[in-house]
């Protein structure tokens, strides 16, 4: 937990100031099929896993603070409470896993990367969105957080590449759109 409990504070008003996810690109990226599971982690509102929803009816999504799940429940989707660096999933459970402007948010991104390489099937798909660091815009962003005394890291997208590639038997290529990248896995199927 960071000092203050933002999300939860933020809950109930999340999405009146953050909207609806505008960019599709996410859903061309993932390519979630109707039989397919997807779980999403650190998923908040659901603002992002509510798009997977309307494809499949088997997305999940995992975050810390019961106010964000709140949230997310009233959309439909099944809300678990826990944090990232310990699912309680089996392994090679999941076609698609995304995290969406959450990574920088944990307390352990390594350990949390191992998770998701864990409980994602051969030859399933891991989309990882972050704010790319090296733009100034973004910079601003990380200092606004800690001034808010949020518990935020933000890594650059060489760093998340290099721990995907520590994490198992995946391969990783990257994705920039506008002052954000995203970081495609896809586990290696033996
Ligand atoms: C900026 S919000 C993004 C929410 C959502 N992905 C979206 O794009 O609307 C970051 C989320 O990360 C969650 N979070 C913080 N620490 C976490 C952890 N250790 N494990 C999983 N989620 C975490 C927060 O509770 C919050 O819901």
């Amino acid at each position: 937990m960071s000092k203050y409990d933002h999300f939860n504070l933020l809950g109930p008003i999340y999405d009146l100031i953050f909207g609806k996810k505008k960019d599709g690109r996410i859903v061309d990226l993932v390519g979630l099929k109707q039989e397919q599971r997807l779980l999403d982690i650190g998923g908040g509102t659901g603002r992002v896993a509510v798009l997977f929803s309307e494809i499949s009816q088997n997305v999940f999504l995992a975050d810390p603070a019961w106010r964000m799940l709140a949230e997310a429940q009233k959309k439909g989707i099944t809300p678990i409470n826990t944090e990232s660096e310990r699912l309680p999933f089996c392994d090679a459970l999941f076609d698609r896993i995304i995290m969406v402007d959450a990574l920088h948010h944990v307390r352990d991104q390594g350990r949390t990367i191992h998770e998701i390489v864990r409980m994602i099937k051969p030859g399933g798909r891991i989309v990882i969105e972050e704010p790319n660091i090296h733009h100034v815009f973004v910079k601003l962003i990380a200092i606004g957080e800690k001034l808010l005394l949020m518990r935020s890291h933000f890594l650059s997208p060489e760093k998340i590449m290099a721990l995907c590639l520590s994490a198992g038997d995946v391969k990783v290529e990257k994705v920039h759109g506008k002052g954000i990248v995203w970081i495609i896995m896809t586990k290696i199927d033996q």
